[in-house]
């Protein structure tokens, strides 16, 4: 498993293939995968080193210098996209679980890039209402599946014309494309936000068929 996606050997193998392509190495993020599978049990809920170098490349050639997270869980993409900042940049990453603050402080610090972060411990859509006056560049959706429309409803007037919008698990393991499609509430609540975004006049988007789907959406 792997961001909630069942993959194939054949995948496994090629997902491995590439994560031995990729430079340059990063202690920090070895260190956080090895700690989050040694103290969690999620560490499927990872981005993985594949989507965290692709979050640097598009922080870094965007320009990015103002991108907010939801969903920091033990830190690793927050330390792609922070360490992908240019001098004076910032990220505001917003986590739930509060038990998971030292863990993801300590990377912070080990990758040299807590200085460029503000961890929010909460309730996003609560961070969310206090944040509203900030604008931003990039906003990486990776937090409650059930609550996506809801999240991009609260974002959408913090991103300016011409950023990004990441949302992360939108083929949820292939299944908002089966037939029927399953009634789950999180499955359904992909499915709704897949929809929408498809018929919003006022991005443009693409789906990229990286592990568990990636939604790349542009505000116009
Ligand atoms: C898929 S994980 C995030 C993975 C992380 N972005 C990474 O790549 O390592 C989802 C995280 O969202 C958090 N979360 C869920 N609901 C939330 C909420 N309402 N507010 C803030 N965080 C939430 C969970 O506690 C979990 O840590």
């Amino acid at each position: 498993m792997r961001g909630g996606g069942v993959i194939s050997s054949m995948e496994e193998t090629i997902y491995k293939y590439i994560e031995e392509h990729i430079n340059p190495e990063n202690e920090a993020l070895d260190w956080v995968i090895k700690q989050t599978h040694v103290r969690t049990n999620h560490a499927r809920m990872l981005s993985g080193k594949i989507q965290g170098q692709l979050l640097r490349m598009l922080v870094q050639m965007t320009g990015a210098r103002r991108i907010l997270e939801l969903g920091t869980f033990t830190g690793f993409s927050a330390i792609c996209l922070a360490g992908a900042l240019p001098e004076g940049g910032h990220l505001d990453t917003l986590e739930l679980n509060d038990e998971l603050e030292d863990l993801i402080r300590e990377g912070f610090e080990r990758a040299g890039v807590a200085d460029k972060i503000t961890l929010h411990i909460g309730d996003c859509k609560q961070t969310l209402r206090q944040l509203r006056d900030h604008v931003y560049d990039i906003v990486y959706i990776d937090a409650n599946k059930r609550e996506y429309n809801e999240y991009y409803n609260l974002v959408f007037d913090m991103v300016r014309p011409g950023g990004l919008i990441l949302a992360d698990n939108v083929l949820w393991d292939g299944k908002v494309c089966m037939e029927p499609v399953p009634q789950d509430q999180q499955t359904q609540a992909i499915v709704r936000f897949n929809d929408a975004i498809a018929s919003d006049k006022r991005v443009e988007s693409v789906i990229l068929p990286l592990r568990d789907g990636l939604y790349l959406i542009r505000k116009l």
